[in-house]
Protein backbone atom coordinates (compact mmCIF):
# COMPACT_ATOMS: atom_id res chain seq x y z
CA UNK A 1 0.00 0.00 0.00
CA UNK A 2 1.08 3.48 -0.85
CA UNK A 3 1.11 5.83 2.26
CA UNK A 4 1.95 9.84 1.74
CA UNK A 5 3.41 11.65 4.80
CA UNK A 6 5.50 14.61 4.79
CA UNK A 7 8.71 14.55 6.59
CA UNK A 8 10.54 17.59 7.05
CA UNK A 9 8.63 19.54 4.67
CA UNK A 10 8.87 17.37 1.80
CA UNK A 11 6.09 14.77 0.86
CA UNK A 12 7.49 11.10 0.99
CA UNK A 13 5.91 7.51 -0.22
CA UNK A 14 6.28 4.73 1.53
CA UNK A 15 5.48 1.56 0.11
CA UNK A 16 4.57 -1.10 2.47
CA UNK A 17 2.39 -2.64 5.35
CA UNK A 18 0.56 0.12 7.41
CA UNK A 19 1.35 -1.03 10.52
CA UNK A 20 5.41 -0.84 10.00
CA UNK A 21 6.77 1.34 12.72
CA UNK A 22 7.43 4.85 11.77
CA UNK A 23 10.65 4.81 13.50
CA UNK A 24 11.62 1.51 10.52
CA UNK A 25 10.29 3.95 7.69
CA UNK A 26 12.54 6.94 8.56
CA UNK A 27 15.57 5.02 9.63
CA UNK A 28 15.45 2.45 6.76
CA UNK A 29 13.39 4.08 3.60
CA UNK A 30 14.13 7.48 4.53
CA UNK A 31 17.65 6.51 5.65
CA UNK A 32 17.16 9.53 7.99
CA UNK A 33 18.95 7.49 11.14
CA UNK A 34 18.88 10.35 13.78
CA UNK A 35 15.72 8.74 15.64
CA UNK A 36 17.16 5.70 17.43
CA UNK A 37 16.13 2.42 17.34
CA UNK A 38 16.66 1.65 20.87
CA UNK A 39 13.94 -0.05 23.05
CA UNK A 40 10.91 -0.15 20.23
CA UNK A 41 8.44 -0.10 23.37
CA UNK A 42 7.98 3.50 23.91
CA UNK A 43 10.23 3.40 26.73
CA UNK A 44 13.41 5.04 26.17
CA UNK A 45 12.67 8.08 24.02
CA UNK A 46 15.71 8.17 21.60
CA UNK A 47 13.15 7.13 18.73
CA UNK A 48 11.10 10.79 19.59
CA UNK A 49 9.96 12.90 16.08
CA UNK A 50 7.10 15.79 16.43
CA UNK A 51 4.28 14.75 14.71
CA UNK A 52 1.97 17.56 13.92
CA UNK A 53 3.89 19.72 16.31
CA UNK A 54 3.54 16.80 19.16
CA UNK A 55 6.48 14.96 20.47
CA UNK A 56 5.72 11.13 20.32
CA UNK A 57 7.79 8.17 20.16
CA UNK A 58 8.03 7.04 16.21
CA UNK A 59 8.62 3.16 17.67
CA UNK A 60 5.13 3.23 18.82
CA UNK A 61 2.93 5.02 15.70
CA UNK A 62 1.96 2.60 12.60
CA UNK A 63 2.74 4.17 9.33
CA UNK A 64 -0.89 4.11 8.59
CA UNK A 65 -1.37 6.41 11.78
CA UNK A 66 0.88 8.72 10.11
CA UNK A 67 -0.69 9.15 6.84
CA UNK A 68 -1.10 12.81 5.92
CA UNK A 69 0.99 13.94 9.39
CA UNK A 70 3.88 16.63 9.38
CA UNK A 71 6.89 14.68 10.77
CA UNK A 72 9.97 16.47 12.08
CA UNK A 73 12.88 14.55 12.64
CA UNK A 74 16.28 15.84 14.26
CA UNK A 75 17.47 16.38 10.79
CA UNK A 76 14.63 18.54 10.27
CA UNK A 77 15.58 20.82 13.32
CA UNK A 78 19.49 22.23 12.20
CA UNK A 79 21.68 21.77 9.99
CA UNK A 80 25.31 21.73 10.82
CA UNK A 81 25.87 25.04 9.81
CA UNK A 82 22.64 26.31 11.20
CA UNK A 83 22.03 24.54 14.17
CA UNK A 84 18.48 25.24 16.23
CA UNK A 85 19.00 27.36 19.29
CA UNK A 86 19.17 24.36 21.60
CA UNK A 87 21.54 22.21 19.59
CA UNK A 88 23.52 25.15 19.98
CA UNK A 89 22.83 25.53 23.44
CA UNK A 90 23.89 21.62 23.54
CA UNK A 91 26.90 22.48 21.84
CA UNK A 92 27.80 25.23 23.72
CA UNK A 93 27.73 23.24 26.94
CA UNK A 94 29.79 20.18 25.56
CA UNK A 95 26.42 18.41 26.19
CA UNK A 96 27.03 14.97 24.71
CA UNK A 97 28.26 11.90 25.54
CA UNK A 98 27.93 8.63 23.79
CA UNK A 99 24.52 10.76 21.38
CA UNK A 100 22.32 8.00 21.51
CA UNK A 101 20.14 9.04 23.76
CA UNK A 102 20.29 13.08 22.01
CA UNK A 103 17.97 13.11 19.13
CA UNK A 104 15.41 11.95 21.19
CA UNK A 105 16.62 14.16 23.80
CA UNK A 106 16.43 17.14 21.41
CA UNK A 107 13.36 16.75 20.01
CA UNK A 108 11.27 16.52 23.56
CA UNK A 109 12.84 19.46 24.70
CA UNK A 110 12.65 21.37 22.07
CA UNK A 111 8.79 20.91 22.43
CA UNK A 112 8.74 21.89 25.67
CA UNK A 113 10.92 24.78 25.44
CA UNK A 114 8.46 26.22 22.45
CA UNK A 115 5.42 25.76 25.09
CA UNK A 116 7.54 27.13 28.22
CA UNK A 117 10.27 29.13 27.31
CA UNK A 118 10.83 30.53 30.43
CA UNK A 119 11.05 26.96 32.40
CA UNK A 120 12.88 26.21 35.46
CA UNK A 121 15.60 23.54 36.35
CA UNK A 122 12.83 21.53 37.88
CA UNK A 123 10.40 22.00 35.43
CA UNK A 124 13.37 20.99 32.69
CA UNK A 125 14.36 17.84 34.59
CA UNK A 126 10.41 16.54 34.52
CA UNK A 127 9.94 17.04 30.92
CA UNK A 128 12.47 14.36 30.37
CA UNK A 129 11.10 11.98 32.40
CA UNK A 130 10.36 9.87 28.81
CA UNK A 131 14.00 10.35 27.84
CA UNK A 132 16.43 8.10 29.15
CA UNK A 133 20.44 8.32 29.02
CA UNK A 134 22.67 5.33 29.73
CA UNK A 135 25.43 7.84 30.20
CA UNK A 136 23.62 9.55 32.87
CA UNK A 137 24.48 12.57 31.23
CA UNK A 138 21.54 14.92 32.52
CA UNK A 139 22.78 17.04 34.43
CA UNK A 140 24.70 19.05 31.34
CA UNK A 141 21.59 18.77 29.21
CA UNK A 142 19.44 20.27 31.52
CA UNK A 143 22.15 22.94 32.12
CA UNK A 144 22.23 23.91 28.41
CA UNK A 145 18.44 23.93 28.41
CA UNK A 146 18.17 25.65 31.69
CA UNK A 147 21.04 28.06 29.82
CA UNK A 148 18.96 28.79 26.80
CA UNK A 149 15.59 29.52 28.97
CA UNK A 150 17.75 32.37 31.25
CA UNK A 151 19.25 33.65 27.51
CA UNK A 152 15.68 33.77 25.80
CA UNK A 153 14.04 35.28 29.06
CA UNK A 154 17.07 38.17 28.95
CA UNK A 155 15.75 39.03 25.60
CA UNK A 156 12.37 39.40 26.22
S1 LIG B 1 13.01 3.19 20.70
FE1 LIG B 1 11.13 4.25 20.80
S2 LIG B 1 10.89 4.80 22.87
FE2 LIG B 1 12.69 3.59 22.83
S1 LIG C 1 24.64 10.45 25.95
FE1 LIG C 1 24.81 8.30 25.91
S2 LIG C 1 22.78 7.58 26.25
FE2 LIG C 1 22.69 9.68 26.63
Amino acid sequence: MSILINVNGEERVFDGEVVTPLLDVLRNTLFLTGAKDVCREGFCGACMVHVDGVAMASCLIPIGLARDKRIVTIEGLGRDDHLSPLQQALEDLDAVQCGMCFPGMVMSLTKFLEEKPAATRNEIKRSLTGNVCRCTGYERIIDAALALCQEQGSKS
